[in-house]
């Protein structure tokens, strides 16, 4: 096995996490040549490691793989483009970029006969993405339903145990290195979409943008949406689902979800991530592990390493095959809908209404909802709304829907 000479950018919480994990795994055939960071100062590393110039490292010959964690997507394209054209593999952390760019990064593997493999960018320390890749084959694969991003996760925990308000949640999960710089990127649901898109091309050869998926995130939950949760006996939880329908077709969304209990999802807490994959035979699996943090993040990267040592890529074979997957937004949610305020909330895009409690202060609805409507009308990600998924929400079909909003009519429930 060739020694792997590595050129490092980035030495913030994950880059000291690769560098760690590194020194700690002497079996590993790999050393770190060169760091590159943006500033010079005392660093926990030899100072010869370093230097601001990054054409050091890109144009060294005698570095085979660029490791980029760094924390901006257009500079982690740029490092991450010109290294593989230069002729070195790249292993990144940076979900962003690779999600913005993965089109591009297919045709430059092709084009250089060299690498990128991003294991730590979605649930990092969890191997996903090599075994939605290698083992499981795309017309067995029912669906998927994750908790991807960690700091979210950790963020509605502190909300329920401990009646944190959500800035003050949010802050911790800064503190102890979970949450993006721009933490909005957690909050808003971004970066689990971000890490939904990579889910969606290694299960089902689906390259995607967000754009085109419908999602938000864990900003709008207030202590009475968990409050409801949990007189229920239920969590809310941000979660990624891509569902295949009896029409064969895959939808797609990240929301906040009520949980049950007997779903696994519910005992993943903090910052763990926990992804439960169903298929045809196989019924439901469950891979969980920390999805965030310095040392559990560097694991995937000293993964990938370790794969490239025996000269391993992504064969994207999902995307080669006669019968590639699409994606639809023809299916209907059964949601619940929070409100501050009753004369806001657009009833009439619902195709019905299951329940509707008006309280002082603070009303709710729950009732089946197009997903293709959520997409083309965003009211209720403003004034104050929370949407949240309930437990085994995605309905294919309503062909009863007229005579259910008949009776619910006559029952006096739909206005
Ligand atoms: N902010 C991300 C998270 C970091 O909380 O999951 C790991 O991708």
């Amino acid at each position: 096995m060739k020694k792997l000479k590595i050129g490092l950018f980035g030495f913030g919480v994950v880059g000291q996490g690769v560098y760690q994990a590194l020194q700690r795994t002497s079996s590993l055939n790999v050393s770190i040549h060169r760091i590159c960071v943006r500033s010079n100062k005392p660093r926990k590393a030899p100072a010869e490691l370093f230097t601001t110039d990054r054409e050091i490292l890109l144009t060294d010959p005698g570095i085979d793989v660029i490791v980029e964690v760094i924390d901006d997507a257009e500079a982690a394209w740029q490092i991450a483009r010109t290294a593989l054209l230069n002729g070195k593999h790249v292993v990144s952390a940076s979900k962003k970029m690779i999600v913005e760019h993965l089109g591009e990064l297919l045709d430059l593997q092709t084009a250089t006969g060299k690498s990128i493999l991003y294991e730590s960018a979605a649930c990092a320390s969890i191997p996903v993405i090599r075994n939605l890749e290698e083992y499981y084959d795309h017309s067995l694969l029912k669906g998927l339903r994750g908790i991807v991003n960690g700091s979210t996760n950790f963020i509605l925990g502190k909300m329920k145990e401990e009646e944190l308000d959500i800035r003050q949640a949010t802050l911790e999960a800064q503190q102890l290195g979970f949450a993006e710089s721009d933490p909005s990127l957690d909050l808003e649901g971004i970066d689990a979409v971000n890490k939904c898109c990579l889910l969606l091309a290694h299960a089902y050869g689906i390259v995607t943008h967000p754009s085109d998926i419908l999602y938000t995130g864990i900003q709008a939950i207030t202590p009475g949406d968990i409050a409801i949760a949990l007189s229920k006996n239920q969590d809310i939880k941000l979660v990624a689902q891509a569902q295949k329908l009896s029409t064969g077709q895959i939808t797609v969304f990240v929301l906040p979800q009520f949980v049950a209990k007997q779903d696994v999802l519910y005992g993943v807490r903090n910052e763990y991530n926990g992804v439960v994959i169903t298929t045809h035979f196989a019924d439901e699996q469950f891979f969980y592990g920390k999805g965030a943090g310095s040392l559990p993040t560097a694991s995937a990267i000293v993964s990938d390493l370790s794969a490239l040592c025996y000269g391993y890529k992504y064969e994207y074979k999902k995307l080669q095959r006669s019968d590639r997957n699409s994606l639809t937004n023809e299916v209907y949610l059964r949601v619940y809908l929070s409100y501050p305020d009753a004369g806001k909330v657009r009833r009439q895009e619902f195709e019905w209404l299951e329940e509707w409690h008006q309280e002082e202060g603070r009303g709710y609805l729950t009732g089946v909802i197009a997903l293709q409507k959520l997409i083309d009308n965003r009211w209720w990600q403003r004034d104050g709304h929370s949407l949240i998924l309930q437990p085994d929400g995605i309905i294919e079909e309503v062909v009863t829907r007229n005579l259910r909003r008949k009776s619910l009519e006559l029952a006096g429930l739909v206005i």
